[in-house]
């Protein structure tokens, strides 16, 4: 088997969490195509490896049901799902959570053997399947890699991708980095961008240092469209410690009992709402208050080691002990719930390229995502892409999210609206002189920590406008230089730029959104702001989604 066959790829995956993991297994084992890998650290970095609480998926029987799912999906995405994606996505998660027990992922089960499950913010039953207790993203990703290291022709592992490489309108391949910066074009007839999230915008987060917007920035520089980045979810219960990235408490915590409380030992919010209204009712506690954090009490829970093993030994760690101590929590950037939007295969607004997991708006999470709701789409959407390639599907078809900007046949798009950015990625510096370290890592910090005051969980738009100014500076702290630590930066400028455009575009709260300057949800925004592609016609009022 050798690992670096680049001829004849059928199928190039940029990334290796679930979405692209599972896709190239199900391309390579399943279908017999040629497929390659690629990513910026070794096959085992993502940020799936670091989910925690787990999958949700209907696998027990009454009184649970896709409907119930669905409708809960519905809810918490605050009037933004694409009806018909969510569909899909419950329908056959269940499918794709036993693909992967068949391929060896041991998720959590009772005495009688049957799936373990638990119950989380926003969901009407207990249907979330977990591993380790807490280590669900790493168990399923120590499957997929063992499975992609047997199946794949190729797997460049520390190899960053700069950027889509089109020839005659259409995705060819992608240019990438080595270490020392050669770069050179991985040729493929199908590119799949499932290159993660961008917790990295924020100075507080639970994503690992990688999640910097490498997949959406490469479609903003190559104007595919994206949608819904204003979008960034929080998650209200991140350890409240200086360690980056935030270690999570679960939200199963939450979902075993474990109580929210203010720092006068309060109960101020239903801990089992969806995590937007939890983030934002935290906040302005805290801001009324005038603290940094809440505390999360796990004490009244039972056998919390035997249950939840690495959250006990990260806590172990800190000095905590959750059957005694209340534990520090302040809300972090969790997740990018827009992206590059797809179509219900995955076909973005460029043919042969395709989207799937975070860094896709596939319309399932609308403007705030269900927990455990993303490794689900992952593993759904990246096997429809790998069905849509091998059925001989090149381009977008009008259905999901898609319909935002294409429309099918006599009518108009639905439920979109372009918004132009007033800055243009401008192309990543390669081969000028490495930066120095210090300059990039500090212009990365300023950045990270403009969005966290004013892009964060409360927005307006005085704080927008600050924060696009200390975006601009990163822009020209990146652009002169090369290397990896300089590209980050740029991608992660470019994915800023385009949420402040959006957050600023939305004169409105909704979802995961709240302008402190517009209180209230706004019909006329009951619409999915896309930036860059074609959206033909391009509607002035908002269409129903
Ligand atoms: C959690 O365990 O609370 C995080 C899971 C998710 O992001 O859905």
């Amino acid at each position: 088997m050798t690992y670096d066959d680049d001829a004849d790829l059928d199928l190039l995956v940029v990334g290796s969490g679930v979405a692209g993991l599972s896709a190239a297994v199900r391309a390579a084992e399943a279908h017999g195509l040629r497929v390659g890998v690629l990513t910026k650290g070794d096959l085992e970095q993502s940020t799936t490896r670091w989910a925690q609480g787990g999958v949700a998926a209907v696998l027990g029987g009454d009184p649970d049901s896709t409907d119930l799912h669905l409708a809960d999906t519905l809810a918490a995405g605050a009037g933004l799902c694409d009806i018909d994606a969510v569909r899909v996505l419950v329908e056959e998660g269940p499918g794709r959570v036993r693909d992967l027990i068949t391929l060896g992922a041991a998720f959590d089960r009772d005495e009688q053997g049957r799936l373990e499950l638990a119950r989380e913010g926003g969901h009407s039953l207990a249907r979330v399947v977990h591993a380790g207790g807490a280590a669900t993203g790493a168990e399923i990703e120590r499957a997929l890699v063992v499975a992609v290291r047997r199946s794949a022709v190729a797997i460049h592992e520390n190899e960053f991708a700069l950027d889509l490489v089109i020839e005659h309108g259409r995705c060819v391949g992608v240019r990438a980095a080595d270490a020392t910066g050669a770069t050179r074009v991985v040729r493929a007839r199908h590119v799949l961008l499932a290159a993660g999230g961008a917790g990295q915008l924020f100075a507080v987060t639970t994503n690992p240092l990688e999640a910097t917007g490498d997949g959406v920035a490469m479609a903003l520089r190559a104007g595919v469209a994206v949608a819904d980045v204003e979008f960034v979810q929080f998650h209200p219960t991140a350890l409240h410690h200086p360690q980056m990235p935030r270690p999570l408490l679960s939200e199963a915590l939450r979902g075993h009992g474990a109580l929210l409380r203010d720092t006068n030992g309060e109960q101020f919010v239903d801990e089992l709402l969806p995590r937007d209204q939890v983030s934002r009712a935290m906040t302005r506690r805290m801001l009324e208050l005038d603290v940094d954090h809440c505390w999360l009490d796990a004490t009244g829970l039972d056998h919390f080691v035997e249950r939840f093993p690495t959250i006990a030994s990260a806590l172990d760690e800190v000095g905590l002990d959750p059957s005694r101590d209340w534990l520090p929590i302040a809300p972090a950037a969790h997740y990018l719930c827009g992206g590059i939007l797809t179509d219900l295969d995955g076909a973005t607004t460029l043919p042969g390229l395709w989207a799937a997991g975070e860094v896709a708006c596939s319309g399932v999470h609308g403007a705030n995502r269900l927990a455990s709701n993303s490794l689900l789409e992952g593993m759904v959407f990246g096997a429809r892409v790998v069905e849509a390639v091998e059925r001989g599907v090149d381009t977008a078809q009008p259905t999901g999210a898609m319909r935002s900007v294409l429309a099918v046949e006599g009518g108009s798009p639905i439920g979109g609206r372009a918004v132009v950015s007033p800055m243009t990625p401008p192309a990543l510096a390669i081969g000028a002189p490495f930066a120095a370290v210090d300059d990039i890592a500090l212009a990365r910090q300023q950045l990270q920590r403009a969005m966290t005051a004013g892009a964060g969980v409360l927005r307006d738009s005085a704080s927008l406008s600050r924060t696009a100014a200390v975006v601009d500076l990163a822009v020209g702290v990146a652009c002169s230089s090369s290397g990896a630590a300089a590209w980050e930066l740029a991608n992660l400028a470019a994915v800023a730029s385009a949420l402040l455009t959006a957050a600023h575009e939305r004169t409105e709260s909704r979802g995961a959104h709240t302008r402190e300057d517009f209180a209230a949800k706004s019909p006329e925004f009951a619409t999915r702001l896309v930036l860059g592609g074609e959206v033909r016609p391009t509607p002035t009022t908002a269409g129903r989604l």
